[in-house]
């Protein structure tokens, strides 16, 4: 790895790297997370705004039996990314749109892609015979009808490359560094070994590349039932939790360091990774194999470790003994993995909605959810796929009533998000002269996991998302969602398809969902993430996606706006309240070589400047439709494009694609996102004259937020209505 990182800042780079479902689906995110508070003023305040007539009839169209029809469909044959079963759910999301009079295209990018052929998971005695043998395959359910498939045969992880090893075998815990340094104390010998180690915890690729550092030869993930099995509740088919076959994929890809494809490969000429991500593709993807297993095949495994007993803390919930190893008696353990690497085209569909206002005023709002699925994906992420269907069934009830949205509207169904948010990465990249002017992206990854009403995004959305919780029911206790909620916002980070929008792009986004309060759902990338374990587990009644589909379509009216142009509904008062909260947490109460005053200057210039532009919003929006079009344009203007000031020249040090001075996926520490990250990463590895630049830096582009708020001329274009 190279860059301006150490060893040390790479190693640890892998803890932070969050799922690529930042909400529910895998990480479980804790209380010490980065997240705003709202205040509890803002959110009793939400129902201030009554509904439009266009927003009373968009809520009455989500209905729960339409949402369980096109799950149905979209779960009736597995579709993994740039395969044909997603380009027929491409072709299945563009027709629905069209049937709903949205104009919609499939926009195809060709990216690299890894397909499983055969693998072999093998215990040898010390002759070399053969003593076990996993399955690796999940078992058939007769309640599930769709569980019979080739993939329950293929458990396999996104870009791991093709091996064949005979070694002893490790246990390693979660892969986390810490678990590594036990090892070493425990005078566990790691290289040249195949290293053990369960999900949870972190994201998967940083278990592979702490293996990989470690000097294993082979990794190999299993699921023990302590995170998403028996030790939550029944499994299924008799509860929602892991059943003992089966398995987690998942792509390995070491996406905190750039997101998307590792190979650039749609872009014609000109335009490499090296150049955008400062990495090139080998330092992007791990070297050693690495295999998925069942805690069903990973029994024997753990059974045939010798060595010390392991710690308290090593201990899973399977009736074993856990030990560090090596396999006992001289076995040795083979693990085979053949993965064909296939450059393909995955197909993202976009819709569009034309606004009324001229191009040139336009501020353009996206909403976006993955289609493509590790088998089925029924709630990760076609939950969300079902809602957003709802939510285009409603906008075209709206324009077959004649409503056109202010601003254009884009719905857009991703592809190759499982492998590293591949489609939305391209689509940004490709299209960011089109997103130069976009007013947000609102992103639904799995959209129902659970009943938790779940929000991370950028806090000057914090208030329009309280709003419009406000007026949607719970579908359990009947109670507004914002009391349900509670004002908690995350920070983002990376792991989901708003990563290239607000990291990259400097585009305020939102990222909802429903999921468990404290885990993970419990058949999470597996063969029965499937339409009947929505059906009897997830949301038998279908309730939970018809309640997001009317928070994300709210969102959207109130973002795209009709008829005369308002002021926009952000609120930069809570953003400038984050900001300094910010601040006041990276500088902590250490004593440390740094002078934080640039940045706190920064701060209370963009507070000020950011309260001044809120009465103006609070003036005009007194004014209703009196108030003078040229203003309220104006300052849109400085409102809708404030975020993008907060990109960093030159990108975050070591990452340069992660561009976002105030938030971005960890490097360091834990897998919560980072505030600060330029800052807080350089103060960690107490590299004391960065993290002093990073300051600077950091400062220079709150300031440049707070100068861009700054009322000017209104622009020399005519406003027409
Ligand atoms: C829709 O939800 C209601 C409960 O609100 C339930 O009675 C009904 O069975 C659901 N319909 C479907 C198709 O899931
Ligand atoms: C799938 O795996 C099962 C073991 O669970 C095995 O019996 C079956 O033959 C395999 N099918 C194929 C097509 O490989
Ligand atoms: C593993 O051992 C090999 C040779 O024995 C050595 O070259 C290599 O540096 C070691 N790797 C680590 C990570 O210790
Ligand atoms: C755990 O394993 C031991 C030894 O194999 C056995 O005696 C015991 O009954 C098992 N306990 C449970 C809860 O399965
Ligand atoms: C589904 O709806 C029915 C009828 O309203 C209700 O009795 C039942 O409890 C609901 N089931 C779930 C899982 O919410
Ligand atoms: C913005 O949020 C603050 C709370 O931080 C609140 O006091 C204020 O009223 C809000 N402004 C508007 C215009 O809603
Ligand atoms: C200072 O930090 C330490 C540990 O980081 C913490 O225990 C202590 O409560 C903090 N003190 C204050 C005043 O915040
Ligand atoms: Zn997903």
């Amino acid at each position: 790895m190279k860059g301006a990182l150490g060893a040390r800042a790479m190693a640890k780079a892998m803890v932070a790297m969050l799922c690529f479902w930042r909400l529910g689906h895998g990480c479980t995110l804790d209380d010490t997370s980065s997240y705003h508070q709202l205040d509890s003023e803002v959110l009793r305040h939400r129902s201030n705004k009554a509904l439009t007539w266009e927003e009373a009839a968009f809520l009455a169209v989500p209905s729960n039996a339409s949402a369980r029809a096109s799950l149905k469909f979209i779960t009736s044959k597995p579709h993994v990314a740039g395969t044909a079963g997603d380009l027929d759910m491409a072709q299945y999301v563009k027709e629905s749109f069209e049937r709903e009079g949205v104009e919609a295209r499939l926009d195809p990018q060709k990216v690299l892609l890894t397909y499983p052929v055969s693998s072999a998971l093998e215990l040898h005695d010390n002759s070399g015979q053969l003593v076990a043998k996993a399955s690796l395959a999940e078992d058939t359910l007769e309640s599930d009808p769709t569980s019979h498939t080739w993939w329950r045969n293929h458990t396999f992880n996104g870009y791991s490359p093709s091996g064949d090893v005979l070694a002893s075998i490790v246990y390693a815990n979660f892969g986390l560094p810490e678990d590594f340094e036990a090892l070493q104390a425990a005078g566990v010998n790691v290289n040249g070994s195949i290293v053990l180690m369960r999900y949870g915890k972190c994201f998967r690729g940083l278990k592979a590349m702490n293996a990989q550092k470690a000097g294993a030869r082979a990794a190999i993930i299993y699921s023990d039932p302590e995170q998403d099995g028996y030790a939550k509740g029944s499994v299924y088919p008799y509860g929602p939790w892991r059943p003992k076959s089966s398995v987690q994929r998942g792509s390995i890809q070491f996406i905190s360091l750039c997101a998307g494809d590792p190979t650039r490969a749609y872009f014609p000429h000109g335009m490499d990774v090296e150049t955008l991500c400062g990495l090139s593709a080998k330092e992007l993807i791990p070297q050693i194999p690495v295999l998925p297993i069942s805690y069903g095949d990973a029994l024997v495994f753990l059974e045939s470790l010798g060595g010390k007993v392991a710690p308290n803390d090593f201990r899973g919930a399977l009736n074993i003994t856990y030990r560090f190893g090596p396999t006992k008696d001289q076995y040795k353990v083979r693990v085979k993995v053949e993965n064909r690497f296939q450059s393909s085209p995955v197909w993202n569909v976009i819709g569009k909605i034309p606004g009324t206002l001229p191009m040139d005023l336009d501020q353009p709002v996206v909403l976006g959810n993955h289609r493509d699925a590790w088998v089925y994906g029924a709630a990760d992420p076609n939950s969300g796929t079902a809602q957003l269907l709802e939510v285009v069934r409603g906008l075209g009830k709206l324009l077959r009533e004649g409503w056109k949205p202010l601003r254009t509207i884009y719905l857009c169904s991703w592809s190759g998000e499982e492998y590293g948010l591949l489609g939305s990465t391209a689509w940004g990249e490709v299209q960011d002269d089109l997103l130069r002017r976009a007013l947000a992206y609102v992103n639904v990854d799995t959209g129902v996991s659970g009943q938790h009403f779940r929000a991370a995004g950028t806090p000057s959305l914090a208030q329009l998302l309280a709003e419009v919780l406000g007026h949607v029911p719970h579908p359990d206790s009947g109670k507004p969602l914002s009391e349900h909620w509670g004002g908690k916002l995350f920070s983002l980070g990376s792991g989901s398809d708003y990563t290239i929008f607000i990291d990259h792009l400097g585009i305020p986004s939102l990222d909802i969902a429903f999921s468990p309060k404290d885990a993970q759902y419990g058949v999470y990338h597996s063969v029965y993430d499937s339409f009947t374990w929505m059906a009897t587990e997830g949301d038998p009644n279908f309730t939970y996606h018809v309640a997001m589909a009317q928070v994300w379509g709210l969102i959207a009216l109130r973002l795209s706006g009709s008829n005369v142009e308002a002021p926009l509904p952000l609120n930069l008062s809570i953003q400038a309240e984050a900001i300094a909260g910010y601040i006041s947490r990276v500088k902590g109460n250490r004593s440390v070589p740094l002078d934080f005053t640039a940045l706190e200057d920064a701060s209370l210039a963009f507070k000020s400047a950011a309260a001044r532009a809120m009465a103006e919003v609070h003036r005009l929006s007194r004014m209703g439709p009196q108030a003078p079009p040229e203003e309220v344009t104006a300052l849109n203007e400085r409102l809708g494009l404030l975020e993008r000031s907060f990109l960093l020249p030159d990108g975050l040090p070591g990452r340069k694609w992660f561009r976002h001075c105030l938030q971005a996926p960890g490097l360091y520490t834990g897998y919560a996102p980072k505030t600060l990250p330029g800052i807080d990463e350089a103060m960690d590895a107490q590299k004391w004259d960065l993290a002093q630049a990073q300051i600077h830096a950091a400062a220079s582009r709150i300031w440049a937020a707070a100068s861009s708020l700054a009322p000017r001329e209104a622009p020399p274009t005519v406003f027409t209505v």
